[in-house]
């Protein structure tokens, strides 16, 4: 991958369409989740070979509770799964981070096996340097945003470094390109204050078929940043 100038670019990928993917090939819709978590494997591995400093997932929204419960637990197992991928982040100096409704906020579902698995990964993975690949589980903007004003006006006036400063992970940049599959052209509560300035890359495919091809086309749309 040849690139004149290393930047280190924020990608934000809305991971839609498994339960397509899966319609499509007479399976159940958790097999969609299973090669779509594999897709995201595959993504971060290419990422950290990008000029890509950060990748932002959706994996779970606050929205997404109300699937049949057998569709839920299948998507948490797999985020135990993904989560348990630290010897591969550590080979590529990648740091697993997470966004998400916090644990001990009234309302929250996340099972404890799920708490100590993101706990783990995080801890885990904390000292490497490379790519920062955060999970957003159990997320929603407009739960966040909420948050942070409260937070913020609690603090003094209210600006927006002051809301930035109170969102789940402060320290995660704007986003420069986002990525959205499977032909939805929406948004989907993900994000909100972040993507402000993004470039927006929709795509026809469903996530398990997203692949390094198609990361390259969504970073090219950050052109001027990348080559
Ligand atoms: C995205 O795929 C994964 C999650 C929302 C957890 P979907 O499960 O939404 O797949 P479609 O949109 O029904 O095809
Ligand atoms: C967005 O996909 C959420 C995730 C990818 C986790 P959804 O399938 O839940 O979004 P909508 O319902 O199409 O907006
Ligand atoms: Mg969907």
């Amino acid at each position: 991958m040849s690139s004149t100038n290393p930047q280190r670019l924020h990608v934000a990928c809305i991971m839609d369409g498994n339960g397509r993917w899966a319609s499509r090939r007479g399976l159940p819709r958790t097999e969609g989740h299973t090669a779509g978590e594999a897709a995201l494997a595959d993504i971060v591995r290419a990422s950290a070979d990008r000029p890509v400093g950060w990748l932002t997932a959706f994996g779970f929204s606050t929205e997404n509770w109300v699937r049949p419960r057998t569709e839920v637990r299948h998507i948490l197992s797999l985020h135990r799964r993904l989560f348990a991928r630290t010897e591969e982040m550590n080979s590529r100096n990648a740091r697993t981070r997470w966004i998400g409704r916090p644990f001990n906020e009234k309302g929250s579902r996340t099972p404890v096996y799920v708490q100590k698995a993101i706990a783990k990964a995080i801890s885990d993975t904390q000292d490497n340097t490379g790519l920062t690949v955060t999970i957003a589980f159990d997320y929603g903007s407009r739960a966040e945003l909420v948050r942070a004003a409260q937070r913020a006006m609690a603090a003094g006036p209210v600006s927006a470094a002051s809301i930035t400063q109170n969102l789940y992970d402060p320290t995660l940049p704007h986003v420069d390109v986002l990525v959205r599959t499977s032909g939805e052209a929406r948004i989907s509560n993900f994000l909100l204050w972040q993507i402000t300035g993004a470039r927006v890359f929709f795509t026809e495919r469903t996530w398990p078929d997203f692949d390094k091809n198609q990361l390259d086309e969504a970073l090219a749309l950050a052109s001027g940043h990348y080559a």
